[in-house]
């Protein structure tokens, strides 16, 4: 029998491990293992997102539960657990709830599910791809965090309604933390249609898409009373969907780096390749002089955030 990829997503009752599965069922990309705390919401999404089959035009069947030994032998782990932030909080705050739970559950991901790519979503989600790497002792290639996809699909968003184009035609990255204050919307690469986006906004106008993309995470808890899903279920998919499908497609994602941009050690957002093996490689470029001082004070925050999470690991 011709054997589907199993991915398994765990917090897979809460808003984004929804949206993901729901991304992933129609583009029909395997076998869904959806796991949380308690057995009834996981059961929910699942049985909710069955319904939308009929129409949709799908079939799958999921798993539901519980259990984290449902895992085995999944292919790809996608780990959406913890709490999200509210108005007005940071994701950096969220570290002494969250790196307790990534903590726990890594260690039953390395005990079930041992050859997965395991995708970290869970914030601080830089913090969180450390703890996860250190708990599983997975290579890097197979500790992915994701972030980079969304803030980047913001800053393409910003840039398209300030331009006045297609979303589509514009090229654009964001590397670094994943934190309001410390992400890096890289300007001087940025495209719309190979145009470089300074022929279409003034440094006033992309200064500001920049300073929306870097508190886009907050803008969305702001207005809707939590953190957003849809966007960071999309953008986590795409991941899935580039291992799944051996794409290698090249999307910002955070990993450990090894000399990669100058660093040693962090775990931020750069460009990788993604195949079934995971981010099987990092792609560095040239940063602008401003851009590589905003990197580098997006490492030290995330230095010292992973320092705070370090001692979670005990
Ligand atoms: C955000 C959360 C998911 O940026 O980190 O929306």
């Amino acid at each position: 029998m011709i054997k589907r990829p199993k991915i398994a997503i765990i917090g897979a009752g809460g808003n984004v491990g929804a949206a993901v599965a729901q991304w992933a069922v129609v583009k029909e990309l395997g076998d869904l293992v959806l796991i949380d705390l308690k057995a009834g919401p996981a059961e929910g999404r699942a049985l909710d997102l069955t319904q939308c089959g009929p129409w949709e035009g799908f079939n799958n069947n999921f798993v539901a539960s519980d259990n984290i030994e449902k895992i085995a032998g999944a292919d790809v782990v996608v780990m959406t657990a913890g709490v999200p932030r509210k108005p007005g909080q940071s994701r950096e705050e969220l570290i002494n709830i969250n790196a307790g739970i990534v903590k726990g559950i890594c260690a039953d991901v390395k005990k079930h599910a041992p050859d997965s790519v395991l995708i970290v979503v869970s914030n601080p989600l830089d913090a969180m791809v450390f703890v996860a790497k250190q708990v599983t002792g997975f290579p890097r290639e197979r500790v992915i965090g994701s972030a980079g996809v969304l803030d980047s699909a913001r800053f393409r968003t910003y840039l398209a309604l300030a331009a006045g184009v297609s979303v589509e035609d514009v090229q654009a990255i964001v590397l670094g933390a994943h934190t309001d204050k410390d992400m890096v919307p890289v300007t001087s690469t940025a495209m719309i249609g190979n145009v470089p986006v300074a022929k279409f906004l003034s440094p006033e106008k992309l200064k500001e898409v920049v300073e929306n993309t870097k508190k886009g995470g907050a803008t969305l808890t702001g207005l809707i009373g939590t953190s957003a899903w849809l966007a960071p279920g999309a953008g986590t998919c795409l991941m899935v969907e580039a291992i799944v499908r051996n794409q290698g497609r090249i999307l910002p994602c955070s990993v450990e780096l090894n000399g990669e941009f100058g660093v040693t050690g962090a775990f931020v957002g750069v460009p990788v390749k993604l195949t079934a093996k995971g981010a099987e490689s990092v792609h560095e470029f040239e940063l602008s002089a401003a851009e590589k001082d905003a990197f580098a004070a997006s490492v030290k925050a995330n230095t010292e955030l992973m320092e705070i999470a370090r001692g979670f690991l005990g």
